[in-house]
């Protein structure tokens, strides 16, 4: 009988690097959405620095050949109780413990550090149980929040954008939107800083054990070089109400070497800046520049809770459609 080897994997260590992310992709292979980032990416994101956190990576190793691959981040700051796990597993090798032996190690790793919650996604298709949810219940992860995975498509959808403007130009009122690639203008930096602040106690009530995080100018600084150094750009869009106070944020990123896709990050109107169709000019304004930057991009992709009306209505005039399911799921250690 092989025997299975736990190991961590040195992210600077490219080959084993490369059998753990090659794990990741076999392992999403069945998915609606290419959720997995490619190697280029991955190759440069473990090995940037990054102080916001530390990630820990995991192979399960049989004879030599990587068979499940995980990873426990670690967060600092606000939310340091917290670790974030993912765990993967080849289909061929599913349903012989490989999975547990992973998420053990994750386990171990995080109470090492003090982790007291861990959190985790278990992406599902829309109408069928994949295994993520029954493995994650199976060993005592219960569902904290149920959000959706949605895609739009880029190569399609903006030809129905046009009539969206008119609907935004109507609503207005004052407000403008102003577009930022990669650097938050120094006049809007305070202001930014009480929008992102705000953002977790804004979004709907979910069982997460997370705690709001207090941004300052040297933070949102600290991230932009950050995202910079993982070769990931972002576009940011801002609502600028009248008197030049900022009421609103909307951000998307993308990877430099990878420009198939682009994810939405969050998207916030705070609560007195509601009413003037702010979140879908933002939006609007997010996706046509990315296209500008970014022509080639096929796809954006975004998850929310199916329960945010507001978002969601956004969404679906911009063209997004359901492909899976994303339950976020959470153990108390
Ligand atoms: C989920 C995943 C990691 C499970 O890996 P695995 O090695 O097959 O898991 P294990 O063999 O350790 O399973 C442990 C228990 O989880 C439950 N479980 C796992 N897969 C299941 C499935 N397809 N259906 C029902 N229960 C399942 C069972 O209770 C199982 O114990 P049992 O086999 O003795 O009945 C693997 O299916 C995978 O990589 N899926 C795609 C990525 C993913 O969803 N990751 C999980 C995110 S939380």
């Amino acid at each position: 009988m092989p025997t299975l080897e736990i190991q961590h994997v040195d992210p600077t260590d490219e080959r084993a690097l490369r059998a753990w992310w090659e794990v990741g992709r076999a392992a999403a292979a069945e998915r609606p959405v290419d959720a997995v980032d490619s190697w280029e990416a991955v190759r440069v994101g473990y090995v940037a620095p990054r102080t916001d956190g530390r990630s820990v990576l995991v192979a399960a190793v049989e004879d030599g050949v990587a068979v499940g691959a995980g990873r426990v981040f670690l967060l600092r700051g606000e939310n340091a109780h917290l670790g974030v796990v993912v765990v993967d597993v080849v289909p061929e090798r599913r349903r012989q413990g490989v999975g547990t032996a992973v998420l053990a190690e994750l386990e171990r790793v995080a109470r090492e550090a003090g982790r007291t919650t861990l959190v985790g996604t278990a992406a599902t298709p829309v109408d069928a149980d994949g295994p993520g949810p029954a493995f994650a219940a199976a060993l005592g992860y219960a569902v904290a929040s149920e959000e959706e995975t949605k895609v739009v498509d880029l190569v399609t959808a903006p030809a129905g954008w046009g009539g969206l403007d008119a609907e935004v130009t109507a609503a207005l009122d004052g407000y403008r939107v102003e577009v930022v690639d990669g650097r938050t203008p120094e006049e809007h930096l305070d202001d930014v800083c009480a929008v992102l602040s705000a953002f977790l106690g804004e979004t709907p009530e979910n069982d997460l054990d997370l705690n709001l995080e207090h941004w300052t100018p040297a933070r949102i600084r600290e991230h932009e070089d950050r995202m910079e150094a993982m070769g990931r750009a972002e576009v940011v869009a801002l609502a600028v109400a009248p008197d030049g106070r900022v009421g609103g944020y909307s951000d998307l990123a993308i990877q430099r070497v990878d420009p198939r896709h682009a994810s939405v990050g969050i998207t916030l109107v705070l609560p007195a800046h509601r009413g003037h169709r702010l979140g879908l000019a933002m939006k609007l304004a997010t996706h046509r520049r990315l296209l500008e930057l970014f022509p080639g991009c096929a796809y954006v992709e975004t998850t929310n809770a199916g329960d945010n009306a507001a978002m969601n209505a956004v969404n679906e005039q911009l063209g997004y459609r359901v492909v899976e399911r994303a339950l976020d799921v959470q153990k108390r250690l």
